[in-house]
């Protein structure tokens, strides 16, 4: 009796009724492209006019093509998408050229070294192990399978600010350290702050063409949702309604992302408790839950010290049950931190104008005046819609590789 219950269980888990139509969910995952781009075609055309060279090239491609793009823009405006989606496109174009055509996508979060990119690349496309290859040697295979299929390498970086610069510089001079048969092309993804910073510098000279990417506009972000929406959910679990009240999310955040994700985890939330339709609540609870990315890009302009005390915060606050502690507490925290980085560690008065800061940006919590001890008013710090676990991990990415690059 009791055995069969628990396979009811699993036989409802699995084929109840859910809101996603079949196959739907996996429409909002990230890697998800669409068939449609709408408000990009711009864009896509601009990307493709680039390549425009790779289908007028004579003689059966002896001759090389190498070009390298650069996009950039804030957050969640279809970057990624639309570099996905148009590199696919050329991709099937090239087939049917008789161009041959290798593509990869890599988000340098993942991977983060180019020989960590460069093996990955053979492993999956080529079937070779480089495993105890050098970079120099990794790269060398690369060139002479091209060279001897006469093929091309159009490959994107997304994110590529995370790699170390002389990577950057690596994948950038690629084509050049064989001479006249260039094969391999780069689109970079870059955020602007990090594009404007460090990379335009340093690589500008060997960039055709910067396309800069603008944020959707309401009516637009509105649209894009309602299509995601009809991709996505079974026609009678979305109200017109409910993709409204998630545009205007997106609108206040002008990140589609969040859009998205909020989709996905009130569609699984409504599975779960077993609805049939998306309800406001479940989209504010969604909400909730998607980490504003926005943060991401205020930790670029912080400087070290108070991305110290932010940790230092942050690292109290992942303790099970610390909602909140003291300017005393992560004033010790943030000595020891700045112990584990071989920095020394300025003054409480210097500290305390690092949390003013934090607070001013709105990553620390308003700074509530607490409890009355022994020494007068304490004031009690906690962060903003941040999960404790995620600020610590986005800022010890960022001060490895704000050290590394010292
Ligand atoms: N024009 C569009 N049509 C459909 N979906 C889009 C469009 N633009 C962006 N998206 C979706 O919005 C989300 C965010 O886009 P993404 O390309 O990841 O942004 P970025 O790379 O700029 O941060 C993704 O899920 C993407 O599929
Ligand atoms: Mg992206």
């Amino acid at each position: 009796m009791n055995e069969k219950r628990s396979v009811d269980i699993i036989q409802d888990a699995l084929f109840s009724s859910s809101v996603f139509k079949e196959g739907g969910e996996r429409t909002l995952n990230q890697s998800f492209v669409p068939e449609n781009l709408e408000y990009r075609s711009d864009d896509i055309r601009r990307i493709s006019q680039n390549f425009r060279p790779l289908f007028l090239l004579k003689s059966g491609g002896t001759e090389g093509f190498s070009t390298n793009l650069a996009l950039t823009g804030p957050a969640g405006v279809g970057k990624t998408v639309t570099a996905r989606y148009t590199v696919e496109h050329i991709q099937n174009m090239a087939g049917r050229h008789h161009i041959k055509l290798y593509t990869d996508y890599k988000n340098c979060w993942t991977t983060r070294t180019k020989t960590s990119i460069l093996r990955s690349f053979l492993r999956d496309q080529f079937g070779v192990a480089s495993r105890g290859f050098s970079d120099e040697e990794s790269t060398d295979i690369l060139i002479r399978r091209l060279n001897s299929e006469q093929a091309y390498l159009l490959l994107i970086l997304d994110e590529i600010s995370v790699l170390p610069q002389k990577d950057i510089r690596g994948f950038i001079h690629l084509p050049e350290e064989f001479g006249a048969a260039h094969r391999i092309s780069l689109i970079m993804i870059s955020r602007p702050t990090e594009w404007k910073v460090t990379l335009s510098s340093m690589v500008s000279q060997r960039i055709a063409d910067v396309i800069q990417f603008n944020p959707y506009n309401y009516e637009e972000t509105r649209k894009i949702l309602e299509y995601r929406a009809q991709l996505a959910f079974k026609t009678s679990s979305i109200s017109e309604d409910i993709i409204e009240m998630v545009a205007d999310i997106c609108d206040q955040t002008k990140n589609l992302r969040h859009g998205i994700e909020i989709f996905y985890r009130a569609g699984r939330a409504a599975d779960q408790h077993r609805m049939d339709e998306l309800t406001p609540e479940l989209i504010r609870h969604a909400k909730n839950d998607v980490f504003p990315e926005m943060r991401a890009d205020i930790l670029e302009e912080l400087k070290t010290h108070e991305l110290f005390a932010a940790l230092s915060i942050a690292r109290r606050l992942h303790h099970k049950g610390i909602t909140a502690t003291t300017i005393e507490h992560s004033f010790k925290n943030y000595r020891i931190i700045c112990e584990e980085w071989n920095v020394r560690p300025n003054g409480e008065a210097a500290f305390r104008n690092y949390l003013s800061t934090l607070e001013a940006i709105g990553i620390l919590g308003k700074v509530t005046k607490g409890v009355k001890g022994r020494k007068g008013v304490r004031a009690r710090l906690t962060i903003h819609d941040v999960p404790a676990a995620v600020l610590i991990e986005r800022i010890e990415v960022f001060l490895d590789k704000r050290f590394q690059r010292v």
